[in-house]
């Protein structure tokens, strides 16, 4: 017996996230406004497009087709709150025809080595989950991370809720790679010839198995040859004189054998248990607190974004519900870590923003508040690029439906 998830609207849903697909391929339909007039962007720039994501997305599509490495989404739950998804009525069934077409362009727009983070909370994870498996195909799920947002807190009946869950798929499994994150203890950091490097002294160990305290376990360079033979000295040899060993004295004129790695090469494997708390502190550093409410903590997004740009410092990041513009902040602090060029493209409508203290700062100043979130989005990008690479340009665009 098969099993599928079904719900009303399902169908017509998948038949426009088709459509619209198709409708790019043509050539037709939505396109993007820069001042009034037609804009097509260029394939690698940073840009607010301001407007529904799903015309949004499908105009999109003409320049970006699988060129996206990374998409990180914090979708409108399903409380209501989510004042421009709230149009849309707020059940599962609507919430889950509201992503469908959106997710399926998303897809499209992924390159095939692309991953996709969708950040929930308890309202739509289980939900979102299967409609995952079945846009991004089951095989192609690479599981689910926690975000511990909070120590404590949350007004649940039930438990104090510190968590949400960030559910990741690739374009194709086998392509996305490890996910990566700057490497721990127990290596060190180190300058050496001015570079900081990352220094571990525990590579080659004397044997297996328990060491009593105070008894050296890492094998010195001048016993390799009695311990473990030849071969071995000859490849700690040639890895000594292409630099990425060392020898580091070690006491009685001997010498450990160290590996040496530039700081910013130097990788673990991301743990799927991510600590970030507070993204309303990062919207106040910037000077914006108090004015929208849950934004995502700037760390978790840039760990995430990282962990897929690693060694790709070059690459695309899409998020198409941008709020108050997490997202852009997260790829500048990515490149300022390796000094990489990474691109964003965020999308975000243009609905009001309703907190009293965003319509205290409209009543005081009309021009300097933010009326809506798009606009919002819009200022923290530049407060962030002040800050993180004041050299940063970016591309604020509208979407005209034909
Ligand atoms: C949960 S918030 C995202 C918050 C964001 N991650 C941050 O850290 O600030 C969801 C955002 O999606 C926006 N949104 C909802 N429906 C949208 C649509 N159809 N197109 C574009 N943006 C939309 C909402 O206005 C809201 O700002």
């Amino acid at each position: 017996m098969s099993t599928a998830l079904n719900w009303t609207g399902k169908d017509a849903s998948f038949a426009l996230g088709r459509a619209l697909e198709q409708q790019s391929r043509l050539g037709e339909g939505p396109r993007f406004l820069r001042d009034g007039a037609t804009y097509v962007p260029g394939s690698h720039e940073n840009m607010l497009v301001v407007g529904d994501n799903l015309p949004g997305l499908t105009a999109l599509l003409a320049t970006h087709r699988g060129r996206v490495k990374v998409v990180y989404i914090d979708p409108p739950y399903n409380t209501g709150n989510a004042l421009a998804y709230k149009d849309h009525g707020h059940d599962h069934a609507s919430w889950l025809n509201f992503m469908t077409p959106r997710l399926m362009l998303a897809r499209e727009l992924m390159r095939d080595d692309g991953v996709i983070f969708i950040h929930l909370d308890d309202g739509e994870s289980a939900w979102a989950q299967l409609l995952g498996h079945e846009i991004f195909g089951e095989e192609n799920s690479l599981g689910t991370l926690i975000h511990q947002r909070a120590k404590g807190g949350g007004n649940s009946p039930s438990f104090v809720r510190g968590h949400d869950y960030v559910h990741v798929w690739a374009k194709a499994a086998d392509q996305a790679g490890a996910f990566l994150t700057d490497k721990k203890a127990p290596a060190k950091l180190e300058i050496i010839d001015g570079k900081r490097m990352l220094v571990e002294t525990d590579v080659l160990r004397a044997g297996f198995g328990r060491y009593a305290r105070g008894q050296e376990r890492r094998l010195m360079y001048e016993d390799i040859l009695e311990v473990k033979g030849a071969k071995k000295l000859a490849e700690v040899d040639a890895k000594l004189a292409s630099g990425e060993f060392m020898l580091k004295p070690w006491g009685g004129g001997k010498h450990a054998v160290v590996r040496v790695t530039p700081a910013e090469k130097a990788s673990s494997k991301l743990y799927s248990i991510i600590k970030a708390l507070g993204g309303q502190n990062d919207l106040e550093d910037l000077g914006l607190g108090g004015i929208f409410s849950y934004p995502k903590p700037v760390e978790l997004v840039k760990t995430l974004v990282a962990s897929q740009t690693f060694f790709d410092p070059e690459a695309i990041v899409l998020d198409f519900f941008a709020g108050s513009g997490t997202t852009a902040q997260a790829v500048m602090e990515a490149n300022r870590r390796d000094g990489g060029a990474r691109k964003f493209i965020l999308i975000q409508t243009p609905e009001p923003l309703r907190s009293t203290n965003a319509r205290s700062l409209v009543d005081a100043d009309p021009d300097a508040g933010f009326p809506e979130i798009s606009r919002l989005t819009a200022e923290r990008i530049r407060r962030a690029a002040r800050r993180l690479d004041p050299e940063l340009s970016f591309t604020e665009i509208a979407v005209a439906e034909e």
